[in-house]
Parts: C-alpha cells; structure tokens; sequence
C-alpha cells in the first residue's frame, strides 16, 4: 500500500514534477513572450504617444493659426485635415484630390494649406512657380523629401540630398546625363526593347491578356540592370531573378510601407532615433555587392561597358578630392531605382493605355514606325529615334494628361516675399524652412493653359512650342528639375519603337475607358493597367524574320 501509495506518490510526484517543469517552462514562455509583446507594445505606444503630442501640440499652437494670423487666403485647418487624412486612409483618388486643393480659388496665385503638422503654401501661377524654382533658386534649393536616414544608400540619394551635399553630386552626376552618353546607353536601352517586344509578341493567346504596368516594370527593372549596374537580366522570361524581385521590393516603398514612409517624411530624425527603416538591409546589401563585384571583374579584367557604373569609374580617379569610394556609386546607381522605376513605367503604362483606347493614334504611330524601318534597313538609330515627331508627341501628350510625378515640392531656404494671391490682398512672406507645393497634374489639367484639357490630344505637341511652355513640367522645373529626363524619354520611345513595331494594343474585358482612378496615393485605373496584346498582323516583313529566329 504504501509501496504502492509510495509508488503512486512517485509516479504522481514525476508526473507532478513534469507537469510542474511543462507549467513552467510554458509560463516563463508565456512570461517572455508576454514580455517581448509589452516592450513591442510599449515601443509603439510610446512611438504613437511622442507623434501624437508632437503632432497636437505643432498642430495646435503654431499651424492651426498661421494663415489667419498672418491674413493669408488659406484652405481651412479642417478642410486641410480632411483631406490629409483622405490620403492615408484612402477615401478618393490622388487625382481627385489635387484637382480638389486646385480648385479652392481659381483666381488666386496662391494659397495656404495645412499638411499633417505645418503649414504650406500652395503655388498656382505658373509665372510666380517659375520665379520661384528658376530665378530665385537660391531661395528655395531643396525640397522637403524624406529620406530614409538609418541607409547609408539612400542618405545620399540625390532626390534628398540638400545644399552643398546635392551640388556635389548633381555636378558629379550630370555628366553621366547628356545626349552623348544618351546614345551610349541607347544600344543597351534597345536590346531590352527589342527583347520585351519580341517576348510579347509571340506570346499564346490565352496569355494576351496582361496587366501593362507589371510588363512595364519588367522592362524598367532590365533597363535599369544593364544601364546602371551594368549586368543582364531578363525579367519577362525570368521574373524570379533576383535583381527583379529586390528591385520590385525596393520600389513598392509607396505601395506597402506607406505609413512608415509618412512617418519619415514627417519625422527624419525621430525615424533614424528609432531605427524605422523602409528597405531590408539585405537587399541593399545585394545591390551594394553587385557594384562591388562587377568593378572588380572589369578593373581586374579591363572590361569597359557604356554604362553608368563605367562613367563613374572613369570619373573615380579623376575627381581628386571628391572620390566616389563603392557606397557613393552605388548610392548613385541606386537612383535609378528609386527615381526612375515606378516613373517610367507609370508613364509607358499610360501612354500604352491611350494608344490602344485610341485606335487612330495608334496607327499612325505604326506608319511613323514603319517608314523608319523602311528606309533605315531596320537599323534605327538614336539620331533617328529622336526625329520620329509624332512619337514624341505622344509621349509628351501622357505626361501632360498623367506626369508620373503629380507635384512638386521644395522647402524655403530663405526668407522670401510672395506678391499678393490677389489684387486686393497684402504680399506674404514664407518663412525659412516653410514648404512650398506645386500641383503639376492640376496644372497640366487647367483649361486656361490647355484647349478642351481632359481629351487626350498629342496634336496639341506637334508645334514643338507647349514643350517648353512654363506650364508644361512633367519633369519639374529649374536646377533641381529631373536629372534624367531624357534617359527616361529615350526608355519609353524606344520600348514604344519596337512594341508597336511589333504589336497591336488593344482594350480588353479589364480595361477601363475613360480610367477611373484608384482611390490612395498610387495614381493607376482601378483595374490596373490591363490591355490585350496581339502579334501585328501587318508587321514590317523586315522584322517577321527576327521573330522567327527568337
Ligand atoms: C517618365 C519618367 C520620369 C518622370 C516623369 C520624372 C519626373 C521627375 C520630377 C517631376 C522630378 C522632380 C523635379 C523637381 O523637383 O523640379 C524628378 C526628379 C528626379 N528624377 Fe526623375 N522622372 C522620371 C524618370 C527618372 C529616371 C529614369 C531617373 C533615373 C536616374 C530619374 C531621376 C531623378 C532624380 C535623381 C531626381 C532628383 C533630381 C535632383 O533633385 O537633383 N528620373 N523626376
């Protein structure tokens, strides 16, 4: 009995004992993982607590009042809010909502508004935005754009990079811009387009259906490959490449991190105290080593490719005390990334979208096309690229009707005198460090500056005189306007060479005419960009022979 009480004592006490270690062990687990919620739980309410209060107190002691007090035409704080708010938590299309803060008053040059905890203001004349990021460049150099502070890459990325900083390196850089090393990226530029038309026009017909932004972006991403870092991928074959699916990571920072992007665009230093970060540090150490090891391979091997990289080897040298070590070029490199993927590709998917909902563009596109491959013996060159007049109208007409970049901004650097909004009003002063706000959509949209402004009419380009019109600036305006403006129109004129050279784009089931926007930041159809793909049935017979060999 007592054997046996013993012996159920026994096996109770180890059943006991392995209950009693199981608990525990499950309670410390509990215990910790209790633990790591609180502290995650304590970061992000203490992180939620300082925005909060930094937010309420800015907002309420200092913004709220500032145009009031200073009698300035302003939009509302409570219209303001809206509408931010309308923007992180998507209520309506980011179209919509530039018309919307456009429109406020017609009549004035300008006007206050609101943003999440200062006050802006809003540029609407054309002249006065002229004055402001051309002539008085010095009092408005650089814009308010965030930057990821806690990744050496995109600290000195270009597009944030400030004062002394951004003249170093957009002096270093432009170089690398001009029509001449245009024409040396061009062959690489072409041989990416010829294979991406190539792919789409012998694909089968129940794969004809696609969405045109995700093809573009494909394009983009090998663009970007072979004339940036200097290496050859093809994503439309190959879409698991790494250098694709990183680079799609990199550049869906809008997409699926808009909050943290919000957050560091608003508060830069208290992102970097907090280590918030937009880009996994693998990826950038993939792109870091790509650089590094193809300098290698060429300095060992004196191997020259015309690309971006080789012109910052070439300048490495030469540049004395402002020597470009491996994290500024690939910082640099970086920017086509960053700046130039979701641009270009917004814009061909656009301009894709107008030529197959407009069947008469389209084929007079295609006769523009084809007698160039007729007389050029299908040889075309950059030289001949450039001259294809209605091409280039097009394009142009896209970026009016949807420039890729749909404002400007820059941040005041010194204290500067507005003239009066209107007749009967006072002049305004914008403080240092106040940011101003130019919607180049809405502009692009106004009926004063451009005839019946919602058809898309690329006749409107063919006089060659509203390209340089100062209300026409897809790609900004004055020292700080796109760097690479004609790498990003010389990327779309030729995929849109050899796309239409090749196929006919046509509205599909999924395709929305005229585009209803998404609602959110991310200017697109609804839909997306869908469109049906289909082999030219009336192909220049001196290109049925190359598909034929592919
Ligand atoms: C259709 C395609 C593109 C459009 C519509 C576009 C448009 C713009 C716009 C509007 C700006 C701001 C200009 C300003 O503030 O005045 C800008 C800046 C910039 N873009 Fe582009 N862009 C395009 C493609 C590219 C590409 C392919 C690159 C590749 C390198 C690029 C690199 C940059 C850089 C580095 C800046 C900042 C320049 C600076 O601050 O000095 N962009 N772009």
């Amino acid at each position: 009995m007592l054997h046996e009480q013993s012996s159920a004592t026994i096996r109770i006490d180890s059943v006991t004992n392995n209950d009693f270690y199981n608990q525990s062990h499950f309670i410390k687990c509990l215990q910790e993982t209790h633990f790591h919620v609180i502290f995650a739980m304590e970061y992000w309410l203490i992180l939620l607590l300082i925005v909060i209060g930094v937010i309420s107190i800015d907002y309420l002691f200092r913004s709220f009042n500032f145009f009031k007090r200073h009698d300035i035409i302003h939009v509302p704080p409570v219209s303001s809010f809206a509408t931010i708010t309308s923007i992180i938590f998507p209520r309506k299309s980011f179209v919509d909502i530039i018309l919307k803060v456009y429109n406020f008053n017609p009549n004035a040059k300008y006007y206050g508004f609101y943003g999440i905890i200062n006050p802006f203001f809003v540029l609407r004349d054309p002249e006065l935005i002229k004055t402001i990021l051309v002539k008085n460049f010095e009092a408005f150099p650089d814009r308010p754009g965030f930057s990821d502070l806690n990744n050496p890459l995109l600290e000195k990325n270009l597009f944030s990079l400030r004062g002394e900083k951004w003249r170093n390196v957009r002096s270093l850089l432009s170089p690398s811009f001009t029509s001449s090393k245009m024409k040396m990226m061009f062959t690489l530029m072409s041989e990416c387009a010829i294979d991406f038309a190539t792919f789409l026009s012998t694909l089968p017909t129940d794969k004809c259906n696609m969405n045109m932004k995700d093809a573009f972006s494909k394009y983009t991403n090998d663009v970007i490959a072979t004339c940036a870092f200097g290496i050859k991928v093809d994503s439309m074959k190959d879409p698991t490449n790494k250098f694709y699916v990183y680079g799609k990571e990199v550049t869906n920072f809008l997409e699926d991190h808009f909050i943290k992007f919000i957050f560091l665009k608003t508060f830069p230093s208290l992102g970097r105290i907090l280590n918030v970060k937009i880009i996994n540090d693998y990826v950038l150490h993939f792109f870091k080593d790509i650089v590094k090891t193809t300098i290698a391979t060429r300095d060992v091997e004196h191997i020259t490719r015309p690309d971006m990289l080789q012109l910052m080897m070439d300048i490495r040298d030469k540049e004395g005390d402002r020597k470009l070590d491996i994290d500024d070029m690939t910082a640099q490199v970086f920017i086509f990334f960053f700046a130039g993927f979701d641009t270009s590709s917004t814009a061909m998917s656009f301009v894709a979208h107008e030529i197959a909902a407009n069947p008469e563009i389209q084929t007079k596109l295609q006769q523009e096309i084809d007698k160039i491959l007729n007389e050029s013996n299908k040889e075309v060159s950059y030289e001949v690229i450039n001259q294809l007049e209605y091409l280039d109208a097009v394009i142009s007409e896209a970026l009016r009707l949807y420039p890729p970049v749909a404002f400007l901004e820059r941040t005041c650097e010194k204290t500067y005198e507005l003239p009066p909004a209107l007749p009967d009003e006072k002049p305004a002063i914008v403080k240092k460090g106040m940011p101003v706000w130019i919607p180049i959509l809405a502009i692009h949209r106004d009926k004063k500056y451009f005839e019946d402004p919602e058809k898309f009419y690329p006749e409107r380009f063919l006089d060659n005189k509203l390209h340089n019109s100062s209300c026409y600036m897809p790609f900004g305006l004055g020292p700080r306007m796109c760097i690479a403006n004609r790498f990003a129109i010389l990327e779309v004129k030729v995929l849109l060479f050899h796309l239409l050279a090749r196929c006919e784009l046509k509205p599909c089931a999924k395709t929305e005419s005229p585009i209803k926007f998404k609602k959110g930041i991310i200017m697109m159809p609804e839909n997306g960009f869908w469109l049906n793909i289909q082999h030219r049935k009336n192909m220049h017979p001196l290109l049925e022979s190359t598909i034929v060999d592919n």
